[in-house]
């Protein structure tokens, strides 16, 4: 019997035809659940917008929420291609995360800067699961040998990165508005002369958006 390192090879190579079969169904099941997520992120992406407080955050939501009806386009090609009915999985998932956004909205106050920030921590948090799914489904469909449905996913997977790249910027430039202002209010606070992090410093490893 094949040991585990050979049987794993064999698995991710697609060379093993048993697996073939399960990996494909694994890969529609993905499918399916991303297809979920990215409608359900486009209405998301709409509240949150509608919610902002700076017109920076609501047109960043804005410009990503037509993005996003352009991946749900691209999804709905990779059904169409594979030949299987367009369907969701529903996916408790993304809809834990978007009620984290939804309470954001609920516990801050109209029209203030915390408001902004949570709304940036929560699309951040929405774009990390996106980024896993879509990684994910590109493996799969390489295993496959889905060179078409591949290129669309990968298109996808990278404006979900730079998406992510541009709310952390975001998230800097709010927190030097942020320190900008405490400053005003309150010259020489602590708060004010906290370090705002560097760009590259900014990492998912480093704690969030919000770099702190
Ligand atoms: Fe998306």
């Amino acid at each position: 019997m094949a040991n585990l390192a050979d049987r794993i090879a064999s698995f991710f190579s697609g060379n093993d035809s048993n697996t073939d079969e399960g990996l494909r169904d694994l890969f529609i099941s993905e499918l399916k659940s991303v297809y979920y997520a990215e409608k359900r992120a486009v209405d998301a992406l709409g509240d949150q917008a509608e919610a902002s407080t700076t017109n920076e955050v609501r047109s960043a939501f804005l410009a990503h929420q037509e993005q996003s009806r352009i991946q749900v386009e691209r999804l709905e090609e990779i059904f169409r291609i594979i030949g299987i009915k367009i369907d969701t999985h529903l996916s408790d998932g993304i809809d834990g995360l978007i009620g984290d956004a939804k309470r954001v909205i609920s516990e801050t106050e109209s029209g203030s800067l915390t408001r902004d920030a949570g709304l940036i921590i929560a699309a951040q948090k929405i774009e990390h699961y996106e980024i896993a799914a879509y990684g994910s489904l590109l493996t799969l469909a390489r295993t496959l040998d889905f060179s078409q449905s591949a290129e669309l996913i990968e298109k996808t997977l990278e404006e979900e990165k730079e998406e992510d790249h541009k709310l952390t910027i975001l998230a800097q430039s709010f927190v030097n508005k942020r320190s900008k202002e405490e400053e005003e209010k309150h010259p020489g606070s602590h708060h004010a002369s906290r370090p705002v992090p560097h760009s590259s410093d900014s990492d998912i490893t480093l704690g969030g958006p919000l770099g702190v």
